[in-house]
Order: C-alpha cells, then structure tokens, then sequence
C-alpha cells in the first residue's frame, strides 16, 4: 500500500511543480501577483523537482535564476539518490489472492511466500528484514524462485559469502517446509550439482531442492502438488536436458518429467524462475506458477508495472511484476520483483519484494 501511496504522491507533486512554474510564468506576464518562490522550491523540495525543472524548461520561467537553475536540478540529483536508496535497502511486501476450484476446502487460505532473485544476503539487516516480514505473514509453504546465489558475487568470494543466505535458509525452514529451486546463477555456478558446497549446506539446513521435482502435501486426506523446474540455461550439465537445444523444449521436458506420476486432477504449483515461458507451463497441467528472474525490469515508472529490460525478454519486458494469465486461460503467474540485483546493481521505482499468496477455493 505504500508503495502505491508514494508512486501517486511523486506523480502529483511533480505535476503540481510543472502547473505551478507555467502558472507563475503566466502571472509574470501578466504582471499580476506572482507565487512566493519559497513555495515554487518547497514543492521542488517534496519530491516535484522533475515536474519543477520540466516547467522551468518548458515554459522559459527562472531558468536565469541561480537558486533555481543551480538548486532544482540539485533537488532532483537528491530525490533520485534518495529513491535508489530505498530501492536498495527496504523491502515491502506484495500480498495476492489466487482462487481455484482445484483447491480443496482444507486448503482453504493456504498462504505460501515466496522468496526470488536473493543473489547473496548482503546484510545483517537485510536478513533480519526478510525474516521479519516472513514470519509476519505466517506461511505454509516458502517458495525459493532461484537466484540465491549470484554467480559474480560467488566467483569472487569461492563461495564463502554464503554464510548468512545458508542461515537464512535453516530459519526459513524452520517456519514452513521451504522448498528452492535453481535460476540461472545458480545454473552457472554449481557446476557439481551434487556436490556443491552451497547446494550441501542449503539442504542441511533443511530446505527441499525440488529441480526437476515433485511433492504432494497432505492435509486430512487430501493433497496439492508442488513441482520444481530448475533454469534451462546452461543444462549441457544435465545429462537429460542437455539433448535440447532450446529453453522451451528444455522446460518441456522438464514438466513432462516432474509431473509424472501426478494427480493433476489436484491444484498444481510449479516454481520456475523464468516468466516469459508462461504459455509453455500452460500446455501442461499446471495451476499457478510463481516466478522470478525479470528484477520487475530494473528501472520503473512510480505506478503501474512498466519496467525498462529484463533477461531473456529485453526492452520494455512483458512479464516484470504482479499476475499474469496463460493465453489459453488456463494458468496464472504471479512474478516477483525480488530482493536482490546482479549485473545491474540499481533499481528505480522497484523496492526488492517479499511475495505473498493466499490460495482460496472457489470460481477464479
Ligand atoms: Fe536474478
């Protein structure tokens, strides 16, 4: 809510600041009373410096003015480094609500939190916030999207700056079943996928790896599936997927693997961290997916789910944030912004994002 909150505030105050430099202007001309340049620089000040400074241009108005030329644009600088901080260091939480008729009334408000695109708890506070907001939402089930480690971050350290992401894996564990599956860092990474250092002590700390898998969870008789896809990319490890040579055949042959055996006549979730392969996941089964990978396209509008690039989907990327539905209908995504970067260490309108879900019965 606040997220939405402070998006609409920046869009107003920053259309406030340009009607009020062409309103002054008018005035100027018309040698009428004149707005207090005290309350033209408060409403820059406020957050309007980019609506204040398109005026300024637009309009001709105070461009020769030193505490307005040199001071507008400093605002601006300011609210831009204050928004990337923020970006950088809060987390908020996105709640959703997805309703099946598959899901049986034991489920009824079944809550899962997912977790995405962590790569490497940086900090104590980082942890302690991620923690206290999963607690907060009292979950049944954590979902792991991928991207737990960031594979730069990884090289670097030879893996030893995992400490604190394999802690906070052993207490994610201990508030619900936590099950992880592997993003593309990861898949670039651990090239033992047996063996690996980090995939050992994740395991032991009590988190469910679930590449390529599926689990049934039981409540008074009856059951939901969970099924893990891990990331196609770089699968020439994988001695299966390996004989394909495109991610959506990859993906294919993945679902054809982790659901068999499956009561799919039960309410299916799938993990995997890539979106744009929705309309894939949908020629299956599958009820809802939750995914990760886009960091909700890095660089956002203050409202709205526009974002600037992702991997694998480029400019303007379809699938950043929030719910999508399958072109067949028959399957909802939900993508989560995440809580980490890599390559692109900044983000803008984009606070990191704890997902949230509460799955009812009833009519979608
Ligand atoms: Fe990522």
């Amino acid at each position: 809510m606040f997220y939405k909150i402070f998006g609409w505030y920046i869009i107003l105050i920053n259309v406030l600041g340009f009607f009020l430099m062409g309103r002054d202007k008018h005035l100027a001309k018309a040698h009428a009373w004149r707005i207090p340049e005290r309350v033209l620089l408060s409403v820059a000040a406020a957050g309007g410096a980019f609506g204040s400074l398109l005026g300024m241009q637009i309009f001709r108005h105070k461009t020769k003015h030193r505490k307005f030329k040199v001071g507008v644009p400093l605002l601006l600088v300011l609210w831009i480094v204050l928004i990337m901080a923020g970006d950088h260091f809060l987390i908020t939480t996105s709640r959703y609500k997805v309703t099946s008729e598959k899901l049986p009334e034991d489920f009824d408000g079944f809550t899962v939190v997912q977790l995405s695109d962590i790569h490497i708890v940086r900090s104590q506070f980082q942890y302690d916030e991620i923690l206290r907001k999963v607690k907060k939402e009292k979950p049944d089930l954590i979902a792991l999207t991928g991207d737990l480690v960031d594979a730069p971050g990884y090289s670097k350290s030879n893996g030893t700056n995992t400490e604190l992401t394999v802690k906070l894996c052993g207490e994610l564990a201990g508030i619900a079943p936590a099950y992880y599956i592997y993003g593309n860092h990861e898949m670039i990474l651990l090239d033992d996928p047996e063996k690996n250092p980090f995939k050992v002590a994740v395991e032991e700390a009590g988190v469910k790896l679930l590449n390529v898998k599926a689990e049934t969870i039981e409540k008074d008789g009856v059951t939901l599936n969970v099924c893990g896809l891990q990331d196609p990319s770089i699968l020439y490890k994988d001695p299966v997927l390996s004989q394909y040579n495109d991610n959506k055949s990859r993906i294919e042959a993945e679902l054809d693997i982790a659901l068999a055996g499956l009561d799919t006549d039960n309410f299916t979730l799938v993990l995997s961290h890539r979106p744009e392969l929705l309309d894939v996941y949908a020629e299956y089964p599958v009820d809802l997916v939750l995914s990760g990978h886009a960091h909700g396209g890095q660089f956002r509008l203050p409202v709205g789910r526009c974002g600037l690039i992702a991997p694998n989907q480029g400019w303007l990327p379809k699938y950043t944030s929030g719910t999508y539905r399958s072109s067949n209908g028959g399957t909802e995504m939900i993508v989560s912004r995440g809580l980490g970067d890599s390559e692109i260490p900044v983000r803008f309108f984009n606070m990191p994002e704890i997902v949230s879900i509460t799955i009812k019965n009833g009519k979608p």
